[in-house]
């Protein structure tokens, strides 16, 4: 990596932007618009008010990990390691490779130098931001109980799921997004370097094409059912949906000021059980048409669901009262939004040949609550039968750091 050059778009993407997970054929695609139309920012800003990789414009890649302290680790270690890994955060998304010098080292062992794949890559709009999971804070371990925020609490179960340890939980997340998935590969993969002997990756997710949007201007992509998925996002460009369902105020605990809670959940699409589904169930599944992304009560992608309008054809709602777009709608959950910043994700296949596929879904919420009751809504979704969740983790984000700060250094 070098200094940050203007954007060139990245090579190396595996699939790249809306319209790639192709429509053709029985329906009409919509006007998609190019990404590569706008200029596309090579170079992130690391410090701020917020941490970037939340209303940053959704880029096409993402590496996720989530890590545990290791057994023996001491609140000076996760202190130094918290340290480090910002350092090495705002080298890297700035462009820049990862070095030991400044670092505050962990006990014995000194992190390595950078471990060469990004040399020659642009930052590709890398973006790393970091959490803390309910764990990090529990009696007995760091001394951090007092610093817990109350809303910090594992997520209940729900209807349908079918939670695999090997992907649920964990101390500390770092989510990795960038337009090359080599650079945000690099990023994850020097970070886990620099935490050796101080805490492991517990589990990771790679994910290609990105689900949502965080502006109007950004194409709606699809997900791996065809559809348009970030049509009703809270965007970037609204402080004030922002500060209403986005970022915490720091009322409960300072530190969390200008941060938020991440949601992350590995939902396993059932692909050639909903590859056998009529497109008009599928488009009464979601609620919305699979072309343009309209909802089914009319007009085009960003016309509001009118969930009163009453299709002959269907004898009954327009949008059924099962439908994906309908029960997550905040009229049917007390007017609770969430920014999603989902991407799909495929890992090869099962024994009997079907994929192992689909969304990993992840939400910013100013409350736990908002993603909770939503959730608790979907449990009549008939897209239930099509989707499992298998993994689940919450984690607190703090917020921006300016020059010369730690992530999380308010928590000591
Ligand atoms: C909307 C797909 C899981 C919350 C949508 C839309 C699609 C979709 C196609 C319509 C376009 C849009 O507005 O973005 C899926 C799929 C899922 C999934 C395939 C699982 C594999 C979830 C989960 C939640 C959720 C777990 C939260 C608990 C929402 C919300 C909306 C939405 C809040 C916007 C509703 C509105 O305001 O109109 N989803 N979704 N989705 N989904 Fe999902």
């Amino acid at each position: 990596m070098t200094g940050g050059r203007l954007s060139r778009r990245s090579a190396l993407g595996l699939i790249g932007a809306a319209g790639a997970v192709g429509v053709t054929g029985g329906f009409a695609a919509g006007a998609a618009r190019d990404d590569d139309a706008e200029p596309q920012e090579s170079v992130v800003p690391f410090h701020g008010k917020h941490q970037s990789g939340i209303t940053t414009r959704v880029q096409q890649h993402l590496y996720f990990a989530s890590f545990d302290m290791t057994s023996t680790a001491t609140r000076e270690d996760l202190k130094s390691l918290l340290a480090d890994w910002t350092d090495a955060a705002a080298r890297l998304t700035q462009g820049r490779e990862v070095t030991t010098e400044g670092a505050t080292g962990g006990g014995p062992y000194k992190p390595p130098d950078d471990t060469g794949e990004a040399l020659g890559l642009e930052p590709n709009a890398l973006t790393i931001t970091f959490g803390f999971g309910p764990t990090l804070f529990a009696a007995d371990r760091f001394g951090l109980e007092k610093k817990r925020p109350k809303e910090l609490v594992e997520l209940p179960s729900f209807a349908f799921e079918l939670l695999e340890d090997r992907f649920s939980g964990g101390d500390l997340c770092i989510q990795a997004c960038a337009d090359d998935p080599q650079v945000a590969v690099h990023a994850i993969r020097n970070l886990s370097r620099i935490a050796f002997g101080r805490a492991q990756v517990r589990w990771t997710q790679l994910g290609y094409g990105r689900t949502s949007t965080t502006s109007k201007s950004q194409s709606t992509p699809r997900n791996l059912f065809g559809f348009k998925d970030g049509t009703a996002n809270v965007f970037s460009n609204d402080d004030s949906d922002l500060a209403t369902w986005v970022w915490a105020d720091g009322s409960d605990q300072p530190w969390l000021a200008g941060g938020s809670f991440l949601v992350a959940r590995k939902i396993q699409m059932l692909i050639e059980s909903w590859d056998r589904v009529r497109l008009e169930e599928q488009e009464a599944i979601v609620g919305r048409d699979k072309g343009r992304g309209a909802p089914l009560s009319g007009g085009s992608e960003f016309t509001e669901p009118d969930f009163d309008v009453v299709s002959t054809a269907a004898r009954g709602p327009a949008i059924p009262m099962d439908s994906h777009v309908r029960l997550a709608h905040p009229t049917q959950n007390g007017g609770a939004r969430m920014l999603r910043r989902g991407y799909n994700y495929v890992e090869g296949n099962n024994d009997l040949g079907q994929l192992n596929a689909g969304l990993f879904f992840l939400a910013f919420v100013r409350s736990p609550e908002q993603f909770v009751g939503v959730q608790r809504s979907l449990a009549k979704d008939s897209l239930n039968e099509y989707i499992r969740h298998i993994g689940s983790a919450i984690f607190a984000v703090p917020g921006g750091i300016r020059a010369g700060e730690s992530i999380g250094s308010g928590l000591f």
